[in-house]
């Protein structure tokens, strides 16, 4: 297959469910390398690299979030939303992290949620905290692999109105895997994904 994704595009990927959806975008996220093939970032040949310059591109760039939220269940909302930050190269102070981070919770509507634990959460607000997460360290490109798989109509919609925000606000690049019909109705592009080959939506 043969790819190329514009910075601030906006992009679903359809296919029957082990077509490689989430392969590919694991590829694109940098957290799996093909094995034939090459990926290119800006331009720079990437797929090479040592696993130390590997990670450090996938923090600095990359924002992930998952069907099943993948929160740190003793670890409270504030201090999910922390993880990337202390792992970041350019370091923040605590007062920096404190008020990027109730920034990003205000902006999702988890005012107030900055103590609790995941287990106390709604699906819905589970995801929010888990896409605060993904954006604290300000990443160019957001992969979502099945965001809505989990959750109930009114909190899909929820969510895919905060990417689409998300989206516009910094010309974010969203990548989205999916089988949910209703994630169309927001993106750009559309691409289906069968056994190796895409094929876009015109
Ligand atoms: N680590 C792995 N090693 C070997 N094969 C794998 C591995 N991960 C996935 N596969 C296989 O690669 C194919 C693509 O899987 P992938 O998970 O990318 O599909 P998908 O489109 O995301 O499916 P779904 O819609 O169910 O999430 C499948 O045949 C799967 O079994
Ligand atoms: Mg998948």
């Amino acid at each position: 297959m043969d790819l190329k994704i514009d910075k601030g595009d906006f992009i679903a990927f359809y296919g029957r469910s082990g077509s490689g959806k989430s392969t590919l975008l694991n590829m694109i996220g940098l957290v799996d390398r093909p094995t034939s093939g090459e990926i290119t970032l800006e331009g720079n040949k990437i797929n090479t690299l040592s696993d130390d310059k590997y990670a450090f591109i996938r923090n600095k760039y990359v924002g992930f979030i998952f069907q099943d939220f993948k929160l740190i269940e003793d670890m409270t909302v504030y201090e999910n939303v922390e993880v990337p930050l202390l792992f970041a190269k350019e370091k923040l102070s605590y007062m920096e992290r404190r008020t990027r981070i109730a920034e990003l919770l205000k902006k999702l509507g988890l005012e107030g949620k900055d103590t609790a634990f995941p287990d106390e959460l709604s699906g819905g607000q589970k995801q929010r905290v888990a896409i605060a997460r993904a954006l604290v360290n300000q990443p160019k490109l957001l992969l979502a692999d099945e965001p809505t798989g989990n959750l109930d109509k009114s909190s899909a919609e929820d969510v895919m109105k905060m990417i689409t925000q998300i989206h516009k606000e910094n010309e974010t690049t969203v990548v989205i895997a999916t089988h949910d019909p209703h994630i169309k109705e927001y993106v750009n592009r559309v691409i289906y994904v069968d056994e190796g080959f895409l094929r876009e939506e015109e």
